[in-house]
């Protein structure tokens, strides 16, 4: 009984402990979130998730032009406002929408395609988040920093418009 409410305590201080600054906020190029979600393989009513979503521009896009039910998740209050406003305007309320909390704490069981622009140091930490929660076929791009612990299916390099690299890394559960 004492242990059971010991790991009770134990879940009750997980829940409520703050969330991490996972990244700091720092755009995708639009050129190159569109070459994400081509090398994501996104389709038509396929569902995106994009963790630590900024401004919303990859939610945006997928739900726009790929047709997808989008979801980001992103901590900063500012850009859950700027990027829930963007979507609004844009009528794609039905098509996207933006959660505001820890990407950590969220549930991506469901997910057909999963974004990740965040540090080297993160991708560690959600590797295995993900390798558990996903459902099999699911596919994962990430933006600059791979995940080390996996293979990666396809790995881009291109330019943007003001010629910075970025390598895009496609993997598959
Ligand atoms: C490098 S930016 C990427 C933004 C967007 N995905 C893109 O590619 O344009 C990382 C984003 O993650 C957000 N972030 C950092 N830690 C987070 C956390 N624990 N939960 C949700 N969002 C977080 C930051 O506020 C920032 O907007």
């Amino acid at each position: 009984m004492w242990t059971l409410f010991c790991f009770f305590l134990l879940a009750l201080q997980d829940h409520d402990k703050p969330a991490e600054r996972a990244a700091p906020y720092y755009p995708t190029p639009q050129i190159v979130v569109d070459r994400m979600l081509k090398l994501g393989e996104l389709k038509r009513g396929e569902k995106l998730y994009d963790l630590g979503s900024g401004d919303g521009r990859i939610v945006i896009l997928g739900a726009q032009k790929y047709s997808a039910k989008a979801t980001g998740v992103e901590l900063d209050h500012a850009l859950v406002v700027q990027s829930r406003a963007r979507i609004a305007k844009l009528g794609l309320e039905s098509g996207a929408k933006i959660i505001e909390g820890d990407l950590f704490k969220q549930d991506y069981s469901d997910a057909d395609l999963v974004t990740v622009y965040l540090l080297p140091i993160t991708n560690i930490k959600l590797s295995p988040v993900l390798e558990k929660m996903l459902k099999r076929g699911a596919r994962v791009v990430c933006h600059d920093f791979e995940f080390t612990e996996w293979k990666a299916e396809k790995i881009e390099t291109m330019e943007d418009s003001e010629g910075r690299s970025h390598t895009l890394f496609l993997y598959r559960r």
